[in-house]
């Protein structure tokens, strides 16, 4: 197989992968019965020229488009709010969700409010789906290779009220086509290729070892985490490696649909610190990774080796594991404390509580307690440091 020719995949939705398939949007959209999509990014993707080259092929193609890119790096309730308020105000009949994890995060809570008049938390992922619901088609255009986000209408939004992210979605609401175009992955510095690229793998590593028999969720794990260690080094090191841009993007979908499982303890203690101090969400993952997966070690016994053969390792016990999660992790830049990218050292017992309210905490391997998850990011905040 290449990763630089077209492909047309039909699981879990309709998937158009390959370079330059940002040309074909247009007859996406109409296909999805949108003659006036909103597209929805975040902030820092709003100047990128992706959107410009995205609003030119929906002109040419006769389509009518406006942009919204008031999306924060941490999506907010009131953004979405006002996203919805530009649906209704320039009758838009869809949504494209383009951007990294944020921009198309913002974009499907949009398309979940847009045509309903209820509160954005009714579509909380443990709340009984509301059933009266109306959803106008959604197109998404992810431009990191990480969140993987783009089959599923799950969105990470942060209640301002509350201070809390919540995971919103509704089982009707599934993207009409994702678009994977590695071309729109290429401007992408090395730092942020490494950190979402962290977050796609350790989707694939927290679905993988969620508990459960479900074959689908776990093949596409192994096979995301195979493609994803081998290709985010490269990715990393040669920006412009339009065939790592590709195995990472395919890589990352396949992480992305993994997590319908179910994530761990990484997420749900990252979705915390990222409401509370803006941090970036791979990155946030990445630096809590090796805690978790030492402390998730005991009932995880008989998902690393698949794991570390995955990842083409010749040793398949779990210190052989861990010592190379973190050996890459150090290869692509990532830093050992959460003090190093900016949490204080005092919110351990706080962030903890609050970790265990968040669904991925639900699914983590090995069972939780308030002062077991505060033990794991005290771990995770610099050791010289008296806490
Ligand atoms: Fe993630």
């Amino acid at each position: 197989m290449s990763f630089l020719d077209p492909q047309d995949w039909t699981f879990p939705v309709p998937i158009a992968y390959g370079p330059g398939r940002l040309a074909e949007i247009a007859s996406l959209c109409e296909g999805a019965g949108m003659r006036n999509p909103l597209i929805v990014t975040d902030r820092g993707s709003a100047s990128l020229p992706f959107i410009d080259t995205l609003a030119a092929h929906l002109a040419k193609g006769g389509l009518k488009s406006a942009l919204y890119s008031g999306i924060s790096p941490n999506p907010r309730d009131d953004e979405i709010a006002a996203g919805c308020k530009i649906f209704a105000e320039g009758g838009h009949d869809g949504v494209i969700a383009i951007g990294g994890g944020s921009g198309m995060d913002g974009g499907k809570a949009v398309a979940l409010m847009a045509l309903n008049d209820l509160p954005l938390w009714d579509f909380e992922f443990e709340q009984t789906p509301p059933t009266e619901t109306h959803f106008p088609p959604l197109i998404c255009i992810p431009t990191t290779a990480g969140t993987g986000a783009e089959t599923e209408s799950t969105a990470m939004i942060t209640d301002t009220a509350q201070g809390v992210k919540w995971c919103v979605w509704h089982p009707d609401l599934k993207p009409a086509c994702a678009l994977l175009d590695p071309e729109l992955t290429l401007g992408l510095p090395p730092h942020l290729t490494a950190w979402t690229g962290a977050d796609a793998m350790v989707h694939a590593i927290e679905a993988y070892c969620v508990p459960g028999f479900h074959p689908l969720c776990d093949g596409a794990a192994l096979e995301g985490l195979r493609l994803v260690a081998h290709w985010l080094p490269i990715a990393v090191a040669e920006p412009g490696n339009l065939e790592a841009r590709g195995a990472m993007l395919a890589g990352s979908c396949l992480a992305g649909i993994a997590f319908l499982k179910g994530l761990g303890l990484v997420h749900a203690i990252s979705h915390m610190i990222g409401a509370e101090y803006d941090t970036q969400h791979g990155l946030t993952n990445a630096v809590l990774l090796p805690e978790v997966l030492r402390f998730n070690a005991p009932n995880i016994d008989d998902k690393v080796t698949p794991m570390a053969q995955a990842m083409g390792l010749a040793s398949t016990d779990f210190e052989s594991f861990h010592a190379h999660i973190e050996a890459m992790l150090r290869q692509i830049g990532i830093p050992k404390t959460l003090s190093e990218i900016g949490v204080p050292d005092d919110c351990a017992a706080r962030i903890a509580e609050k970790a265990l309210k968040d669904s991925a905490a639900g699914t983590n391997p090995r069972p939780l307690t308030a002062a077991e998850v505060q033990t794991v990011i005290e771990a995770a905040l610099p050791k010289d440091t008296p806490l």
